[in-house]
């Protein structure tokens, strides 16, 4: 028995007509002496009928049980009255079995390939065979291959060249731990894997492709969140003889183009750009989710002179009081709010400061420090209405943004402000091009160090002005997720050797870690910038998953560890020698966890 047709295809058009359908057990039911059964493939169920009068193929389905793989030939006919089932494709028709094949068998199931049913994340990836049989799964995988479908179909109709970039690498700057694989030629030597095509990609633009792209995996040796792998996927992408706007160009319709294939859905663009500065003001982020209000506002000035000791003492010092109107917040109880300060703590916030605005103005411990005039402003300024609760952190002024950002987000998913429809694109520009790192004393690259300063900016490359400095980089953020970022590259040695300089990375030190970068940009490198888009993020977005997971094949647990394979494991002595590698002493991987 040949299969005539998927058996999520079938439809009226094949009333009246014998076909062949194989597929797995999805479910059984038996009424009346009829048998029932929900035959799964890729494309969906379709219900197939055994009838009682034939006797033979009756007493086998009998014995199907779950999961058994089987051919069937049958006639497809209308489903009687009062039992079409509205909610699937095939839910007007059934198929009469002629023929049975059953191909295979299955034991009973550690986990049930079912939509709804909710099993151990453990047990999901150690059977994903099985996990990935259900029916969303397989959608959110189709998706996955329409998505990347329509990304190769718009790039190479932009005249984009896809070229591999080695996995077998050097180090690459991308600032994550590397992953190492030892040299078997060069005992003590390693490869990188590479945490993003960047080094590579840069020299073919050296090397006049023009414009590239790859959909490559990147490799990065860090905890691992829900929208975090040990490897992931990029589209990663670079042009020369560009700048800023034509690459946002080019990303916008690629998600445009995506979102209208593949969703049906029109984004508009071109996207809000948000200077950077703004989005940590407003949204005490870099990647702010706009799809609620429920904005952050500063009070540095207006409470400068106010007479509460902390926001006074900590303006006076250079730093800045920001506050945030929770909506109905008012009612929270003083355990809820010890909740809130308990929760700002964790971003280095010393206490929350605040008032319940009630019909008879604003309440709490503090609220006689204030004059009315201050009073009125912080109402006026944050938009407070009675039954709100608004609160204030006063501090160094990543602390208050981020204290505060997480706490509006927090609140806006507790509050149900979230609009879960909305899909909203934003791009985040003029970044910092360095930041301080505190412990190390010294300037760190925000992006990669290869990310050229703004043409206004040059002068301020000095150990004075730096943190002034401003980077032609961008990224592209939608609800609240940093989708992809990029920048324009520095294209000359002189500046790369500066900027080196002042992330007090020595020449020599330069030359061993990038040294054939710096070498190629001798070489007549045109001007060249680009983007990586997080591909998994993106998936998960579209598809509307909480988790990168959902649409990564054969992901790893929190723990780093794969169920299914059981890496990572130990290898043979063999191996260790052929390496020149002695183990001095084994780490437990945590042996539940296998
Ligand atoms: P960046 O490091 O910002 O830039 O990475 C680009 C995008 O990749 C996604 N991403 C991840 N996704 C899943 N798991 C991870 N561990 C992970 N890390 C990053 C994010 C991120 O926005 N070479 C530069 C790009 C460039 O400058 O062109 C780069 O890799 O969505
Ligand atoms: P105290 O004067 O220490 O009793 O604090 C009064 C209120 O101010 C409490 O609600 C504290 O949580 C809050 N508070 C203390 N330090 C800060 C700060 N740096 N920023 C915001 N609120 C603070």
């Amino acid at each position: 028995m040949k299969r005539s047709c998927y058996c999520g295809k079938v439809d009226e058009s094949f009333i009246g007509k014998e076909i062949v359908v194989s597929g797995w057990v999805h479910s059984r039911r038996d009424h009346g002496g009829v048998i029932f059964i929900d035959l799964r493939d890729r494309e969906g169920l379709v219900q197939i009928v055994f009838q009682p009068e034939k006797k033979e193929i009756f007493a086998q389905a009998e014995h199907l049980r779950s999961e058994y793989v089987l051919s069937v030939k049958g006639l497809v006919r209308n489903r009687p009255e009062g039992t079409v089932n509205p909610n699937m494709f095939t839910g007007k028709v059934e198929i009469v079995v002629n023929e049975l094949e059953i191909i295979n068998t299955s034991p009973v199931l550690p986990l049930e390939v079912d939509d709804y049913k909710e099993t151990s994340e453990e047990i999901r990836l150690k059977y994903r065979y099985l996990d990935l049989r259900r029916p969303s799964f397989q959608k959110n995988f189709i998706l996955r291959h329409r998505i990347s479908q329509t990304i190769r179909e718009y790039l190479n109709k932009e005249g984009f060249l896809e070229i591999e970039t080695p996995f077998l690498t050097k180090s690459t700057p991308e600032g994550a731990r590397d992953f190492l694989v030892p040299a078997r030629l060069a005992h003590g030597c390693f490869y990188a894997l590479p945490q993003s095509p960047q080094i590579f990609k840069q020299i073919l633009m050296v090397a006049g492709f023009d414009k590239y792209y790859q959909i490559a995996r990147c490799f990065r040796d860090e905890d691992l969140r829900a929208d975090r792998q040990l490897e992931f996927t990029q589209v990663d992408m670079e042009m020369s003889f560009i700048d800023e706007q034509d690459i946002m160009t080019i990303v916008e319709q690629m998600l445009a183009k995506i979102f209208k294939d593949v969703l049906g859905k029109e984004i508009q663009t071109p996207f809000l750009r948000m200077p950077y500065d703004e989005a940590m003001l407003r949204f005490g982020s870099d990647k702010p989710d706009t799809r609620f209000a429920m904005e952050i506002k500063d009070f540095t000035k207006e409470l400068a002179n106010c007479g509460f000791g902390v926001f006074k003492n900590v303006i006076a010092k250079g730093n800045v009081v920001r506050g945030l109107c929770i909506t109905g917040g008012a009612k929270f109880s003083r355990s809820e709010i010890d909740g809130l300060t308990k929760f700002v703590g964790e971003f280095g916030a010393k206490g929350l400061a605040w008032m319940k605005i009630t019909a008879n103005g604003a309440e709490s411990n503090i609220v006689k420090f204030f004059t009315k005039e201050e009073i009125d402003t912080i109402i006026n300024k944050l938009e407070a209405k009675d039954g709100d609760l608004v609160v204030f952190l006063a501090d160094e002024v990543d602390i208050v943004a981020q204290g505060l950002g997480a706490l509006r987000l927090k609140m806006g998913k507790q509050l149900g402000l979230i609009e879960k429809n909305k899909f909203n694109f934003l791009w985040v520009v003029d970044f910092p091009l360095f930041a301080w790192d505190k412990e190390e004393r010294r300037w760190v690259a925000n992006h990669h160090p290869f990310t050229a300063v703004k043409d206004e900016d040059v002068d301020k490359l000095t150990q004075e002005k730096a943190g002034e400095a401003k980077a032609r980089a961008y990224d592209v953020i939608l609800n609240g997720v940093e989708l992809g970022g990029g920048s324009i590259r520095i294209h000359k040695s002189d500046m790369q050797s500066k900027v080196f300089n002042l992330l007090n990375i020595t020449e020599e030190s330069a030359k061993e870690k990038f040294g054939f970068l710096l070498d190629a940009l001798t070489y007549g490198a045109p001007p060249h910038g680009g983007l990586a888009i997080g591909f998994d993020r993106l998936c998960a977005l579209l598809i509307g998953e909480e988790s990168i997971r959902e649409v990564i094949a054969f992901p790893k647990t929190q723990k780093a560890i794969c169920p299914l394979s059981n890496a990572p494991a130990e290898v043979a002595e063999k191996q260790l020698r052929e390496l020149g590698i002695k183990i001095n002493q084994k780490k437990q991987v945590n042996a539940e966890e296998k």
